[in-house]
């Protein structure tokens, strides 16, 4: 593996390994410290395109061990060849994926070409090591625009999506049903995440994205910083509470954690009839305004916002029924909106530029 950055030579291989695909990205970072302190060993493999090596380096601190770490793309069978080769994995946690909503529909092909022929191209090298379990990064955006609330999983997906990032991860949960009928020795979980929001307690990783914000809480907590000038609030004339649309924000380490409990449950259960599909969310709704005001009383800036035209291609309101994951697999949030929101600003008011301003 001349090319890429491979320190897991460096390191005496554990018995069995799981390979964590996009694990130096927000969610990805976050998990590795439930996962090690679960007692899991792993490898990451991450080509960066939207993360720095520097998340892993902060998460070898807080775990206090090294990382076997691969700068490679999911989409390079042969590097995926030799790290199935080298290493003894036995399961994967695919978070690698492109997720910018409006990029994709400015670029459909990349999208479809990284999400889902990438996630397509790994799932054949583990067949052909023999590697059958595998758990997903999804999207609530599966659902579209749901018809009823709060959205349990037996609801329709697939129609009403509003953009390619959103099909992509419809699409491969498609792929992995059919992958599971074609071989029911596969063991699968697919994720829903809702709105995955704030950091780890130490303040020490949390989410950087590049440029602009697409999403609310990054751009609430760069007002706050003082990095950009005020929050514009997308639509205040929706069917809600306050007019703001509303969605089921979840603290990235109660998601983190759901993590492991899935790939308990595929460990532990050896008779699953179909992939395990559950919702990650509080089942809680906020809109905007309400996460405006717990985000000042936790850091105690104000932020300055307009209500502006609605973004197209959001819905009024969506949050989870997020019973089947505590019923399945004995997990829920434990967090709620002030903790999301305090951690939120103890990561960004201690790392302003991000990983950039080591
Ligand atoms: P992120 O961009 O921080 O992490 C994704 C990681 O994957 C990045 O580190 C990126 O460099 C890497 N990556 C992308 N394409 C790759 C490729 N071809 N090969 C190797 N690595 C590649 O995003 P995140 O918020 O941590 O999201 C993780 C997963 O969860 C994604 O699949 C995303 O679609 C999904 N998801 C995220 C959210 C959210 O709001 N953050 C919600 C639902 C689902
Ligand atoms: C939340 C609310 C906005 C920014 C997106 C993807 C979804 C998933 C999570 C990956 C909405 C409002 C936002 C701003 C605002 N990602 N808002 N001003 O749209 O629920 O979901 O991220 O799977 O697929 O679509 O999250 O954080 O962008 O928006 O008023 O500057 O905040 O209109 O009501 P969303 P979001």
């Amino acid at each position: 593996m001349k090319n890429n950055n491979i320190s897991s030579s460096l390191i005496p291989h554990p018995s069995s390994l799981i390979l964590v695909t996009g694990g130096a990205g927000y969610i990805g970072s976050h998990t590795l410290i439930e996962l090690d302190k679960a007692g899991f060993d792993f490898i990451v493999l991450d080509n960066l395109s939207n993360s720095s090596e520097k998340a892993i380096r902060r998460v070898e601190k807080i775990i206090n061990k090294k990382i076997p770490f691969v700068k490679g793309d999911i989409r390079d069978k042969k590097l995926l060849r030799e790290i199935f080769k080298e290493n003894k994995i036995d399961s994967v946690i695919h978070f690698a994926g492109l997720k910018a909503v409006g990029e994709s529909v400015e670029k459909p092909l990349e999208y479809y070409e990284n999400n889902v022929c990438g996630t397509n191209n790994l799932l054949e090298v583990m067949k052909e090591f023999g590697v059958k379990k595998f758990v997903f990064s999804s999207s609530a955006t599966v659902y579209g625009e749901p018809d009823k609330m709060p959205v349990t999983e037996d609801m329709q997906t697939g129609v009403g999506i509003t953009n390619p990032y959103g099909r992509s991860k419809y699409m491969i949960e498609e792929i992995l049903k059919d992958l599971f009928i074609s071989d029911n020795s596969w063991k699968i979980a697919i994720l829903r995440y809702f709105n995955p929001v704030g950091a780890h307690e130490s303040g020490m990783i949390g989410e950087d994205p590049e440029g602009i914000p697409n999403n609310l809480m990054p751009f609430i907590t760069q007002v706050a910083v003082g990095k950009l000038p005020k929050l514009r609030v997308f639509g205040g004339d929706y069917p809600t509470h306050d007019g703001t649309g509303v969605r089921d924000y979840i603290h990235v380490m109660d998601l983190a954690n759901a993590h492991v409990k899935a790939l308990e449950y595929l460990n532990n259960n050896n008779d699953l009839n179909e992939p395990l599909i559950v919702n990650l969310g509080t089942g809680q709704g906020y809109s905007v305004l309400d996460m405006v005001k717990a985000f000042e009383r936790a850091s105690g800036v104000k932020i300055p916002y307009e209500i502006v035209d609605r973004r197209p291609g959001d819905i009024a309101k969506i949050y989870a029924n997020p019973n089947k994951a505590k019923e399945l697999l004995g997990w829920e949030a434990k967090r709620g909106i002030d903790e999301m929101c305090e951690s939120a600003w103890n990561w960004q008011s201690k790392n302003p530029k991000g990983y950039k301003g080591e």
